[in-house]
């Protein structure tokens, strides 16, 4: 059979007029022809609208002829727009040979395609025995050949669902865009003829992958075989961009070059179906949900919901869904915690990655921050005098360490409540663990007045140099805190005030013991009157004597002390002590000296002897204020009354009402008539050495009763009538008892 017909359409082409078309319209009426449906740009001979297919290539206009559609006069068996493809059914190339070995009949096969091509997904067949098999193409590009060589072995195998492999059968690809072939066949002309089995010998084309070679008896008659064959189409002399702005392809689709470049071709979008050449209704949703080819992959225990271009898998209630599994998963099971705690783990660490970066650098600015800050302070806080002393030819054996700020830090734990060991007049003290693990005392100062800068590094200075065993020392300081720091010597036992009043207590705290502290801290602030390379008046002797393991006595706090210059006998300042320990004289006039120290000493020594209080508000009124109350039971020889009772023995009485004789003139009224500090100091050595009596009364007089009173009536009256001062002082004394510092 021939296909010159195929001519035909050379000549259609002739009587072809141009016509600028506009979209298919709407109102097309869908043309059916057998089973094939036909729509834009495919029309009929019978369609009389040049709009509703693409009348100005000949191509597109198909012939229907009796339920047949037919494309010149091949069978158009389907129409595929997506793919732009029409599938057709393409008779063999064949020769028969009779006994004798001659041709007994033949068919060739020629084909023109017009604007269609052969499409790449054929392939060119060959069926029969010690043959060849070629194709001969022409396109708008080229001529090419491709030809393949199908051998038997003798006798022919048996060959059951085989490929075709040479044997027996050969396929080779098609070039593509080619739409003029000729398939042809031929004997190798040197095998002889094998009449049995084959006698003919076939060569064709086919769609790619539906022809199978199954037996021997379904390949020996393919004479009136048609095989089915995809040709492309595409819309030719425009492509997407010719006409600008104007879409080519209908909802849903995108344009695309056809590959030769010689036109165009639309397709659908992912998740859409139809015809994407129907410009007003174009590309339909596929609904996957229902869809038996384009099938949902929904997980077990979900609902498909289908949206335009895709669809949706939601879990059924009661399950949720691992996005990383894609598995709906009971919500009540582990997995599902398991997932859910790695989801919220995976954010918090996301989160708290991001809130790292920011917390380093708001760090990193804040260091940068405080590290001015701190220099500031030190400068501030006399850190270069002190430098400049401490380099300079200042005394040779100051030992100050100075201590930065972070160290400090550290070593408080950050100025935890934890830590605090006392919260008095002159500040908090905290317990510090430096690097080392030593143990020291932190005292935070309270707020300082800059310009006594200068005196209080003088301060620190000459504390530092002292290394009596009955001082706490002073280690050393850091500056670079807004109030500055000063680092002791930690002490162990508590002070004085605990263990005669307070949580302290015991009553195993024996006279032997007291008088050893007395002494001790008699001897101490002789030492700091007289010894010290400056005179140095402690101001505040009072309870902040502590003591150590061995009870011994630690004098501590020299937060108000002052030094002496040499060339001053007294000076003049703002009161500061505290109350009940307070030199009236001092307190009165504001002029200090050292026996300001030897008054509050002598309260001391009495709170030794009597195990009272300086000052108790809740003891009737003579007794109340213990300095009084004592030269009263004194002078009216009523000594015991004032004497702790636990205390005192046979052995001892003599040496405690000496002591109390001490205590006495110690807090006379007037600072002149008190003794030095070195001669009570010796008095009450000579105590413990000899206990032998000393002529104290012979040097200084008996204190005049009225003096005392005096004193304390003008304290009381102060108490009583300036509101301000008295509290604050109150404060203070109330601040010192409670630390116990
Ligand atoms: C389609 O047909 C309707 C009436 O049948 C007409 O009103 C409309 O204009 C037509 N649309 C087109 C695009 O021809
Ligand atoms: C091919 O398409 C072009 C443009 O549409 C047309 O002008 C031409 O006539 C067509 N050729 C044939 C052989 O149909
Ligand atoms: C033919 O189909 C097979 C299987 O689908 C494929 O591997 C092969 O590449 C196809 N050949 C051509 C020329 O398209
Ligand atoms: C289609 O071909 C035209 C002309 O060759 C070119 O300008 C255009 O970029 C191509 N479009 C696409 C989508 O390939
Ligand atoms: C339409 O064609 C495109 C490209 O050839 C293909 O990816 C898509 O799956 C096709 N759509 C349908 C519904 O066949
Ligand atoms: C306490 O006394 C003991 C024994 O004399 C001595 O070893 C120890 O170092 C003393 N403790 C202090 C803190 O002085």
């Amino acid at each position: 059979m021939k296909l010159q017909g195929l001519f035909l359409v050379a000549i259609i082409c002739l009587s072809y007029t141009q016509l600028v078309k506009g979209q298919p319209s709407t109102n097309c009426s869908t043309t059916t022809c057998g089973k094939v449906t036909l729509e834009y740009p495919f029309g009929t001979s019978f369609s009389h609208d040049p709009d509703c297919y693409r009348s100005e290539d000949p191509s597109f206009k198909l012939t229907c002829d009796k339920e047949k559609l037919l494309f010149d006069d091949l069978e158009v068996v389907h129409v595929n727009y997506n793919a732009s493809q029409l599938r057709v059914l393409i008779p063999v190339s064949y020769v028969c040979f009779n006994s004798q070995g001659h041709i007994s009949s033949e068919s060739n096969l020629i084909g023109r395609l017009g604007n269609l091509t052969l499409s790449k997904n054929n392939m060119l067949t060959a069926v029969g025995c010690d043959m060849v098999a070629y194709l001969s193409t022409a396109g708008s590009r080229r001529r090419t050949s491709v030809g393949c060589v199908s051998i038997c072995d003798d006798p022919l195998p048996q060959v059951t669902d085989r490929q075709c492999n040479g044997v027996g059968c050969c396929q080779s690809p098609v070039p593509a865009w080619s739409n003029i072939f000729i398939v042809s066949r031929n004997r190798l002309r040197y095998t002889s003829v094998r009449s049995s089995t084959s006698p003919c010998i076939y060569a064709f084309l086919v769609e790619n992958g539906t022809f199978k070679v199954s037996g021997v008896e379904s390949v020996t008659n393919l004479q009136n075989t048609r095989f089915p064959v995809l040709l492309d189409w595409s819309i030719r002399g425009e492509t997407c961009e010719q006409v600008g702005g104007i879409k080519k392809c209908g909802a849903n689709s995108e344009c695309s070059n056809s590959t030769d470049n010689t036109g165009y071709v639309c397709k659908c979008l992912q998740g859409f179906y139809g015809n994407p050449y129907l410009r007003e209704e174009g590309c339909k949703d596929i609904d996957e949900c229902t869809h038996p080819i384009h099938k949902h992959n929904c997980p077990e225990f979900s609902t498909c919901e289908n949206i335009p271009g895709s669809f949706l898998c939601n879990c059924k209630s009661g399950y949720d869904l691992d996005t990383t599994t894609n598995i709906c998963i009971p919500k009540d099971s582990p997995e599902y915690y398991t997932k859910w705690t790695q989801t919220v783990l995976g954010t918090t660490i996301g989160f708290l990655a991001i809130l790292l970066v920011v917390s380093c650098v708001q760090q990193r600015m804040k260091h940068r921050k405080d590290a001015k800050l701190r220099q500031q302070f030190f400068e501030q806080n006399g850190g270069g005098m002190l430098m400049q002393r401490l380099s300079g030819a200042g005394p040779s054996n100051v030992d100050v360490k100075i201590f930065t700020e972070e160290g400090m830090k550290e070593a408080t734990n950050g100025y935890d409540d934890s830590r605090i060991l006392g919260q008095g007049g002159q500040g908090t003290v905290y317990k510090g663990i430096l690097p080392d693990n030593s143990i020291v005392a932190i005292k935070k100062a309270r707020l300082g007045d800059n310009s006594q800068v200068e005196q209080f590094i003088n301060e620190v200075l000459v504390l530092s140099q002292i290394n009596h065993r009955n001082v706490v020392k002073l280690l050393g300081c850091c500056l670079e805190t807004e109030v500055p720091l000063l680092v002791y010597e930690f002490i162990t036992s508590g002070t004085l005030f605990d263990h005669l009043h307070g949580s302290m207590f015991d009553s195993s705290f024996t006279w032997e013991h007291r008088l050893r502290i007395a002494v001790e801290v008699a001897g101490t602030l002789a030492y700091l009157h007289s010894s010290a390379s400056i005179p140095i008046i402690h101001r505040d002797v009072k309870t902040n004597i502590l003591l150590d393991e061995n009870l011994t006595a630690k004098v501590a706090d020299f937060g108000a002390s002052r030094l002496i210059p040499m060339d001053k006998e007294q000076l003049t300042t703002m009161v500061q002590g505290t109350l009940g320990y307070l030199d009236p004289e001092y307190y009165n006039t504001g002029l200090l000296n050292e026996k300001s120290d030897v008054y509050s000493f002598g309260v001391v020594l009495m709170e030794l002897i009597s195990g009272q209080k300086a000052l108790c508000f809740e003891r009737p009124q003579y007794s109340k204020h213990l300095v009084s109350y004592f030269a009263s039971a004194t002078k009216e020889n009523r000594l015991h009354e004032v004497i702790d009772g636990q205390v005192m023995n046979e052995d001892n009485e003599r040496e405690i009402q000496e002591a109390a004789r001490v205590a006495v003139e110690c807090t006379r009224l007037t600072g002149e008539e008190r003794p030095k500090m070195k001669e009570v100091a010796a008095v009450l050595e000579g105590l413990i050495a000899t206990k032998t009596k000393h002529q104290w009364s012979d040097q200084y007089p008996e204190p005049m009763e009225f003096e005392h009173l005096l004193g304390v009536e003008i304290l009381s009256a102060q108490d009583e009538t300036s509101s301000t001062g008295y509290d604050s002082i109150k404060n203070v004394a109330r601040l010192d008892i409670e630390a116990g510092r």
